[in-house]
């Protein structure tokens, strides 16, 4: 068992291990205490794990209630955050009480911020479901819900008190959602990790256990240094301002993971072409993302790719800050002004 403690502003352990979710009872009664408890999750989650955890939680002694809402990014939303709420209030939960978010990434953001608003805040613990959620998402404290207007959009810094990763639940995800974690995976070793790239070069699935404690050591310290978002955790967003443009563009058809790596793809090519990194480095991360069964190229313009990324949230004012990759293990932040993201993206472009 690896554990992993994040000194962020509040202090908590990543605990990561192979059929660890019929322990969580005793896992978790270490970091919050015994106590009432709603279980949140979604309709698939919710037939493969949620009697093992029930089980657990209730064997070491908590009080358990569940909620179940429909699996899908479309159920993030301001409907089903007032149902968990409702349902935390009608279920007695009071301050001293604790939610466990059991899924993926939307389970976690949805259930992360119910836990940051009632009651002006309760405690929760993330257990994730999914590589993506398991390497990034549950760890951090960011959580959220859409709005008609775009993803993410409304949400609060709100740590969770424990993340436990079972990794043997990965086993039954498809191949296509394992894919969209290894995106994850591969952009924390082009950010600053070479050691972690190269044991990835080999493979991620056998050597998950070790790949999803270095993704978490690397996310944790990122945190620890910047946790609301200021400075140098914009560095985790390799890939993703422009990945989010294409998974919009292409009207949520292209995955998340998918579009983090054609949009990691565009801004070496870039950076390639400007004179600012290797073409052997582009080389290595267009190999092993295709190892890893994700797309590196897309049909859409760069007008049409900038005019997306411009009314992302992460833009401000006039600039918007871009992470790009040097080296492998070396991406750094660059301030780039909003005139100059369409011609930037069309030097990423293979065409
Ligand atoms: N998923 C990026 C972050 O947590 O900052």
């Amino acid at each position: 068992m690896k554990t992993i403690t994040v000194n962020a502003s509040k202090q908590y352990n990543i605990i990561i291990d192979s059929d660890i979710l019929s322990k969580s009872g005793e896992l978790a009664a270490k970091a919050v205490g015994v106590c009432n408890c709603a279980v949140i999750t979604d309709s698939n989650v919710d037939k493969l794990y949620s009697k093992t955890l029930i089980e657990s939680l209730e064997g070491a002694g908590y009080n358990v209630s569940k909620f179940v809402f429909e699996a899908g990014e479309e159920s993030k939303n301001a409907n089903t955050f007032v149902d968990i709420l409702e349902f935390l209030a009608t279920s007695g939960l009071t301050r001293s009480d604790c939610i466990f978010a059991l899924g993926g990434g939307v389970v976690g953001d949805i259930a992360g911020f119910a836990a940051s608003v009632y009651l002006r805040g309760i405690r929760f613990v993330q257990i994730p479901t999914t590589l993506l959620a398991m390497v990034d998402s549950s760890v951090g404290g960011k959580t959220g819900i859409d709005l008609r207007t775009g993803k993410n959009l409304a949400g609060a810094f709100h740590q969770p008190s424990l993340v436990i990763c079972d990794t043997s639940l990965l086993n039954t995800l498809t191949p296509e959602i394992f894919a969209d974690g290894c995106a994850e995976v591969i952009k924390y070793g082009v950010i600053n990790d070479i050691e972690l790239f190269s044991l990835i070069s080999s493979s991620i699935r056998e050597n998950i256990d070790e790949v999803v404690a270095s993704c978490v050591k690397n996310k944790s310290l990122i945190v620890e240094k910047d946790e609301f978002d200021n400075g140098c955790r914009q560095l985790l967003n390799l890939g993703h301002t422009i990945g989010h443009a294409v998974e919009k563009c292409s009207n949520f058809k292209i995955s998340h993971g998918s579009a983090v790596a054609i949009g990691m793809v565009i801004v070496t090519r870039s950076a390639v072409n400007v004179g600012i990194c290797e073409v052997s480095t582009l080389e290595n991360i267009i190999k092993i993302l295709k190892e890893n069964s994700l797309p590196t190229e897309c049909d859409f313009t760069a007008k049409e790719l900038a005019e997306v990324a411009l009314s992302d949230k992460k833009r401000k004012g006039n600039t918007i800050t871009l992470a790009i990759p040097y080296n492998i293990g070396d991406t750094r932040l660059v301030k780039t002004h909003i005139g100059e993201l369409e011609s930037f993206i069309e030097r990423g472009l293979d065409k």
